[in-house]
């Protein structure tokens, strides 16, 4: 109920600011819309009040805010990378994901998820054009907390190619290269050949990278693999298997890394009977991911398509 003094209220000073914004509010139709924003409000006013920015400060943010808007288009999205860098998405993770049931860690989306990856068979390759790097095959089970197979487990795969960069900033991969979706079995395996990932810098052409140079900032993620693995009647899982040494996964840019979901990689030299025709070395990672029931959930794709060619674009 919106207070009638206040609504009568005309300003004059800088403490009946806050009062007469809430007020303004006080009859927001949707509950939660109300607390949230109204939360928002209180915290933004009192960080105001203690850095109590210069109007050239209050511009200069404002253009930031404006620029991540005009830096994201269907094949780049610097909205999500900067929640990222900030630590915003990592907090949002840990508050709703906290595996305490033992289920999978989850870890961020990021700004790269595409969807609608093409469907690859057990066994099959991601790799859709010649991607230089050592092949890796990741093979596990998806199961349930109690250990039991969930078969029909549909796994979203997406990750960098060992240059460091995903198709959609790439011209030169093929479309949806190194992205994919399999289906587990009636015994809840899935196993894919791709390329063994490198860590990477996150994109530093606009705003957010404008802002970690500012800050001093290493710019690196982890070497990963993206997952979005989901089931009916299971809480979708949404996180990364790490590749990287402890190091890496310290100084992760966007505070994503776990140990929990720190993969074991196995370098062969010598060739082995499971991977007939593999390239020497290659590499082996098995990871089992394990689901609490729930209600399947999914992201929407912060991108949709990919970087043109120079020429198509004129
Ligand atoms: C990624 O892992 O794809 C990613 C996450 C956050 C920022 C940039 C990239
Ligand atoms: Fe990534």
């Amino acid at each position: 109920m919106k207070d009638p003094e206040l609504t009568r209220l005309i300003i004059s000073r800088e403490e009946e600011v806050t009062p007469k914004v809430l007020n303004a509010m006080a009859e927001t139709g949707d509950a939660r819309l109300r607390e949230i924003v109204e939360s928002f409000v209180r915290h933004a006013h009192a960080f105001v009040r203690e850095v109590r920015p210069t109007e050239e400060e209050f511009e200069a943010g404002l253009r930031w805010i404006t620029r991540l808007g005009q830096y994201t288009n269907d094949s780049h999205n610097e909205t999500v990378l900067a929640a990222d860098i900030l630590g915003i998405s990592t907090l949002i993770d840990l508050i709703n994901n906290d595996g305490m049931q033992g289920e999978t860690m989850s870890a961020l989306l990021g700004p790269f998820y595409r969807g609608n990856s093409p469907e690859c068979c057990h066994g099959e390759s991601i790799a859709r054009s010649p991607t230089p790097g050592h092949e890796l095959f990741i093979s596990g089970r998806v199961v349930g907390l109690d250990g039991e197979p969930i078969a029909g487990a549909r796994l979203d795969i997406w990750q960098a190619s060992p240059d460091g960069l995903y198709e959609n900033q790439d011209p030169e991969q093929a479309d949806y290269n190194l992205r994919g979706v399999q289906t587990t079995g009636e015994d809840g395996t899935y196993l894919f050949h791709s390329v063994r990932p490198a860590g990477y810098p996150v994109p530093t052409f606009g705003p957010a990278g404008d802002l970690l140079k500012a800050q001093n900032r290493n710019p690196m993620r982890p070497a990963h693999v993206h997952f979005i693995v989901s089931a009916p009647g299971r809480k979708t899982l949404v996180t990364q298997i790490f590749t990287d040494t402890e190091e890496a996964m310290a100084d992760d840019v966007v505070f994503g890394a776990k140990r929990q979901i720190s993969g074991n990689l196995q370098r062969y030299d010598e060739p082995h009977p499971d991977h007939p025709g593999a390239s020497l070395p290659f590499y082996t990672c098995s990871y089992d991911f394990v689901l609490k029931p729930g209600t399947p959930t999914f992201p929407v794709p912060p991108i949709s398509g990919k970087a043109r060619k120079e020429a198509e674009h004129a």
